[in-house]
């Protein structure tokens, strides 16, 4: 077993750690024993100049997938480093399965500290960098976005020029479908080579880093490759994102809280795909390239509702409207502003043989059931995520107090934006004429 947990004894984890708040995520109930151990399904040739991979966020949702699929997958040929700060949405759960594999490792520690990022590069020779890390919630970052900034530009900053200073191989920056803003319905899906419109602060933040790992690409030759992917779902996500939180609440037997009409659809890919979708990347991807992972399943979010509470058996068919459906589904004002649609193509990445095998429905199932079994017991208590715009403070989540109404509420999308400008200058000109 190699779990390390290094940090300075004044760090602020082992500060906090005194005061009882961040000590429990080293607490172990055993419940990652009862719980399946969930991989992808791809295994390369492994490369001979790649061996040992820090994948930074390892702790959370996405990045675990891949943490738990190449530390079993590759036991001889890679040593896998997690380095996550344990931020509010991570659990160690996510990998205690792999705590007694030779060629796994826990370090805790802060992208945006410099000495403890290099410290960790140098400590085990990494070659190959996976960086996830990330405030992650569009929702969150509307309330807090200098957090967002700091986390998600200048940690990758911090990341950029320690890989720099140590001489990695690869370094592979996962970033997200969001950063290419709203795509309208009857738009082509977007390619790489498209531009960068964000329109929410977490999505700009992602956009930012972006930039600058380009410019270290340009200016040092560091060997990067950009991913951007669409929505993620499956075991193992924080219930603060829309699948996890929906099933955790119906799990209560609570309603479910749409924001706006529930109009937007995402693209959503199971989580054991992206493990094969960034496994392919490092095995088979170019360094330079940007690529998009592409799902096929765009579901809008009251027709997710209807899929759950279906899955759930709480409704037998759900129908948007009917009794059954309205007891079960309620709304909340719209997102500050709210991207209709996302939608990138992904030929780029499945001309390297990625493919999408999991389908909505099977993954839906797989979810479900998991969150059935572990979604009040993995995290710790959730309640105060479970609300529809819950607020992060520090490593506390607290939950709203945001009306709720059996009516859905007015979207707030581009469309909607622009007609609604129109409206007032068209007013605004008519009350100077
Ligand atoms: N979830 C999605 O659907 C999705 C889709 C596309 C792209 N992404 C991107 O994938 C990555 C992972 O997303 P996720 O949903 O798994 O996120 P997550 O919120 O579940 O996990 C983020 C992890 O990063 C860690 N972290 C946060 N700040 C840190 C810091 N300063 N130092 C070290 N660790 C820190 C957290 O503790 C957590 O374990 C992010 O970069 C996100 O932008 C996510």
């Amino acid at each position: 077993m190699t779990v390390a947990t290094a940090q300075p004894a004044n760090s602020p984890q082992n500060s906090l750690a005194a005061n009882g708040r961040r000590q429990s995520f080293f607490e172990d109930f055993g419940i990652w024993k009862e719980a399946p151990v969930f991989i992808g399904t791809t295994k390369f040739e492994p490369l001979p100049d790649v061996k040992n991979i820090m994948i930074t966020g390892g702790a959370g949702f996405i990045a675990c997938w891949l943490v738990r699929h190449l530390t079993l997958t590759y036991p001889h040929a890679y040593n896998i480093v997690s380095f996550d700060k344990l931020d509010y949405c991570a659990s160690l759960n996510n990998t205690r399965a792999l705590n007694d594999k030779r060629n796994f490792t826990f370090h805790q520690g802060d992208i945006t500290n410099p000495s403890e990022v290099v410290d960790c590069l140098e400590r085990y020779n990494i070659d190959t960098v996976f960086h996830f890390a990330a405030q992650s919630h569009v929702d969150l970052s509307f309330g807090n976005s200098y957090g967002f900034t700091h986390t998600n530009v200048y940690g990758t900053h911090v990341l950029l020029e320690s890989a720099k200073k140590v001489g990695i191989k690869r370094f592979i920056h996962i970033s997200t479908d969001e950063v290419y803003g709203e795509v309208k319905d009857e738009d082509d899906d977007l390619l790489e080579t498209s531009i960068l419109a964000p329109t929410n602060p977490y999505a700009a933040s992602k956009a930012a880093a972006e930039m600058l790992v380009h410019s270290y690409q340009k200016s040092f030759k560091l060997p990067v490759i950009i991913v951007r992917s669409n929505n993620v779902y499956g075991p193992h996500q924080y219930p603060e994102k829309i699948i996890p939180k929906f099933t955790c609440l119906l799990n209560r037997n609570q309603p479910v809280v749409l924001h706006g009409d529930g109009s937007p659809t995402r693209r959503y890919l199971f989580a054991g795909d992206a493990a094969d979708a960034f496994d392919t990347i490092l095995h088979r991807g170019q360094l330079g390239q940007i690529y998009n992972v592409g799902s096929y399943d765009e579901i809008s979010n009251i027709s997710l509702c209807s899929k759950l509470l279906t899955e759930m058996a709480l409704v037998p068919a759900a129908v948007p409207g009917d009794d059954d459906f309205r007891k079960w589904v309620k709304y909340t004002h719209d997102r500050p502003f709210n991207d209709h649609r996302y939608a990138v193509d992904g030929t780029k990445l499945r001309n390297l043989g990625w493919e999408q095998k999991t389908s909505f429905a099977d993954g839906l199932r797989i979810t479900v059931e998991w969150y059935r079994r572990f979604g009040e017991r993995w995290w710790g208590d959730i309640s105060k995520v479970l609300s529809p715009f819950p607020v992060v403070d520090g490593y506390e989540v607290h939950s709203d107090k945001e009306p709720i109404t059996d009516l859905p509420q007015p979207t707030v999308d581009a469309e909607v934006q622009v007609s609604k400008k129109r409206k007032v200058e068209a007013s605004n000109g008519q009350a100077h004429a």
